[in-house]
């Protein structure tokens, strides 16, 4: 297993063996993170495959992925290190059971410290470096990104009771972003960036053959079709690849090999995810070429 990358074309190559595909502007953005050893921010709309980029990476590389999922209140001790109290206070009582007295510099070792995923992407001792994901980081409270500036900058932390872990090998690190708010500078500054667009008809057609292998040719390509007008609708929320694999996945169900009307209105709930799209698109189906037949 290659542990790194000759170009972008070997990204694109390799990340379609494990059937996640790129455009070459993705590739090109992976190539570059991995080749600076700088952390990688992904923004898109849902479902363009930005987790999906990560998890890739890290089967393709052979190493492990260490996943953050944020959210709001999240934390230091959920997200980078936590003291083990526990242990802490069992060793306090063995040590008064003893007539011995434990000071801070006792209780504030590496034996009570318990790892969250950045300290233990920082320390991972494996082969390969870990690809780290912080999914969806604008899900987190905006303070929360100042933890990150010193890990993003230097892939290290700072524990106050213990000193500065900095990894030996900078942990492969890629950002999502569903941009439900803006992002500080000082975080966008550490990162490389890179806009995941919608796949193009040929590439979201391709996914689909390999994600559902039970489509039809004519469902795949009229779908696709299908999906990139309906995109191009006012919608609360376009359908992204998951919905559009989902909804393919069920007129496949239905034994449809051609697309028609009635099976578009039945199996709608895939990709119109709040009544106001439902309506937008049932509305719609005149102008997008399936109008009601005789
Ligand atoms: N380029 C791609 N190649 C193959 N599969 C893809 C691609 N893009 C998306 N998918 C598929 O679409 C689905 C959604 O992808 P993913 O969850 O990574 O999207 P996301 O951008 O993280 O969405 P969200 O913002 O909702 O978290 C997954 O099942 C994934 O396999
Ligand atoms: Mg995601």
């Amino acid at each position: 297993m290659l542990t790194s990358f000759a170009d972008a074309a070997d990204v694109q190559r390799r990340l379609d063996s494990v059937d996640y595909l790129v455009d070459e502007g993705t590739a090109t953005a992976l190539f570059f993170a991995m080749a600076l050893g700088q952390p990688l921010l992904l923004e898109g709309e849902p479902g363009v495959g930005k987790t999906t980029a990560a998890k890739a990476l890290a089967r393709v590389l052979d190493t492990p992925l260490i996943r953050l999922q944020c959210y709001e209140g999240l934390t230091v001790s959920e997200a980078l290190y936590e003291w083990n109290y526990q242990r802490q206070l069992l060793a306090i009582r063995l040590a008064e059971a003893n007539h011995e007295r434990l000071t801070d510099a006792d209780l504030f070792t590496e034996e009570f410290l318990q790892e969250r995923p950045i300290l233990r992407a920082i320390r991972y001792a494996g082969p390969v470096a870990p690809v780290l994901l912080i999914d969806e980081i604008d899900r987190a409270d905006d303070e929360f990104e100042a933890l990150l500036f010193e890990f993003l900058g230097e892939a290290a932390i700072t524990i106050p009771e213990l000193g500065t872990f900095t990894a030996t090998r900078k942990p492969i690190v890629v950002l999502t972003s569903n941009r439900s708010r803006e992002l500080h500078d000082a975080l966008r500054r550490r990162c490389l960036y890179h806009w995941i667009d919608f796949p193009a008809a040929s590439r979201a057609a391709e996914i689909l053959r390999r994600t559902v292998p039970s489509a039809s040719q004519a469902l795949v390509a009229s779908a696709t079709d299908f999906i990139g007008r309906v995109r191009t609708l006012d919608l609360d929320k376009a359908p992204g690849m998951a919905e559009t694999i989902d909804w393919v996945s069920a007129l496949s169900v239905l034994g449809v090999s051609e697309l028609v009307r009635e099976d578009i209105v039945r199996t709608l709930g895939a990709i119109a995810k709040t009544p106001d799209d439902r309506a937008a698109i049932a509305d719609g189906l005149d102008d997008l070429g399936y109008a009601v037949v005789g």
